[in-house]
């Protein structure tokens, strides 16, 4: 679905998109008067006052850096976009292996627009329309070239490695040129407009964060929230609730009983355990039919304990309408990678695999933020 609303806006994009109309820019008169103090407060002792040094900003210094460019137009800063500028001006050229300070902390966002403002205020018509008009024109047809590529480069890597597979998301990643994809539960990164596909997992090294265990647990959140609570079996916190535990369960599975039997301390404990059905083997695996029971069951706590404990005597049939969650849960485990029972899903879309005693599972629990 995603895809093709992608290839929709950018077909409407491209087509309506009129040659050499001159684009308005983006910035007001009045954030070039706000601007021009704040870059002779910062900027100008370097790039000049207006904006015009270094003339010979191509030619290094003795050790090798480079001078500070002119901003006026005249050396390559039209080549970047509004937020790589942004960026640029937040965090320095440090980065890079250049000179230039970073103003992250000394300088808000809006005050760094303004600063652009006044310099982009130097600029020819000529160069702002070509910069305004190159983030337009090589973005979108290079986008709708991706997704094509995506398509083909991804539809071929699962053929060969999963069979067949359906897209569910392809979406820009923080870094550039990198596209992820989302399968299901796995995620393939595109290089290379989509030439190369990675499999593994993208981890900013800088803050630690693992942007794919993020969108995992997002696709966790998204997918739990999709049940109300009368579509579950929920043994409830007692007292004050302190956190929230989703589990994936089977009653044919012997740690889901052990889980199970374990129940009161995790409720005594302030725990809300959310009970989900997933059958292991789907509508063919051993606990099906007795998942639909409870599910059934006038009473659905007492019949899950009973399922738990191997008692299935006083379970009801499981023709009912509610019995239909059964082959959600299954699909809505499926969707989240789940592999076997019990699985364990916190508040915040992190999964715990399998089961976990309840001295050593309360405080992973507890001390979520
Ligand atoms: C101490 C000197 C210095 C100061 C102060 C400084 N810059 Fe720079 N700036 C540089 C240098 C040197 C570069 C070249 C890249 C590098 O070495 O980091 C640069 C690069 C840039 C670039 C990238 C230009 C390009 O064409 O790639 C932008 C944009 C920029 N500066 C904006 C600013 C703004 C806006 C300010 C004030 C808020 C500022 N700079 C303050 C030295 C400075």
């Amino acid at each position: 679905m995603k895809i093709l609303k992608l290839f929709i806006v950018a077909l409407v994009l491209t087509t309506s998109q009129v040659p050499a109309s001159a684009k308005e820019r983006w910035y007001s008169d009045e954030q070039v008067t706000r601007g021009e103090p704040l870059f002779q407060q910062n900027c100008a002792a370097c790039h000049g006052q207006n904006a015009e040094a270094t003339p010979n900003w191509k030619q290094t210094d003795a050790n090798g850096n480079y001078p500070p460019p002119p901003l006026n137009g005249t050396a390559h800063t039209w080549h970047h976009d509004l937020e790589l500028l942004r960026r640029t001006i937040r965090e320095g050229g440090a980065k890079f292996g250049g000179q230039m300070p970073g103003f992250e902390g000394s300088l808000s966002a809006t005050e760094i627009d303004s600063i652009i403002a006044f310099f982009q205020s130097k600029w020819p018509d000529e160069i702002y329309q070509r910069w305004a008009g190159r983030f337009e024109s090589s973005d979108l047809p290079s986008l709708n070239d991706i997704v094509v590529a995506t398509n083909k480069a991804i539809t071929r890597l699962l053929r060969q490695r999963i069979g067949n597979a359906k897209i569910d998301d392809v979406s820009k990643t923080s870094v550039e040129g990198v596209w992820q994809v989302q399968i299901g539960n796995r995620y393939v990164y595109l290089l290379d407009g989509g030439r190369y596909a990675l499999m593994g997992d993208l981890v900013n090294l800088e803050d630690g964060r693992n942007l794919t265990e993020q969108a995992r647990r997002l696709t966790a959140i998204e997918t739990l929230s999709e049940f109300d609570d009368t579509d579950l079996v929920i043994f409830p916190a007692r007292g004050q609730s302190r956190a929230m535990l989703n589990v994936f369960t089977d009653t044919s599975c012997p740690y889901c009983q052990k889980l199970h039997g374990e129940i009161d301390k995790l409720q005594e404990a302030g725990i809300t355990v959310r009970y989900f059905p997933y059958a292991r083997g789907g509508s063919r695996g051993p606990g099906y039919q007795h998942l639909r029971s409870i599910w059934c069951a006038e009473n659905r706590n007492q019949a899950m304990t009973d399922a738990k404990n191997q008692r299935f005597d006083d379970l009801p049939p499981g023709d009912c309408e509610a019995a239909s969650m059964v082959d959600r849960g299954y699909l809505a485990g499926n969707k989240m990678g789940i592999s076997g029972t019990p699985a364990l899903i916190k508040s915040n879309g992190e999964k715990i695999e399998g089961y976990r005693p309840y001295q050593e599972l309360i405080p992973l629990l507890i001390q979520q933020p």
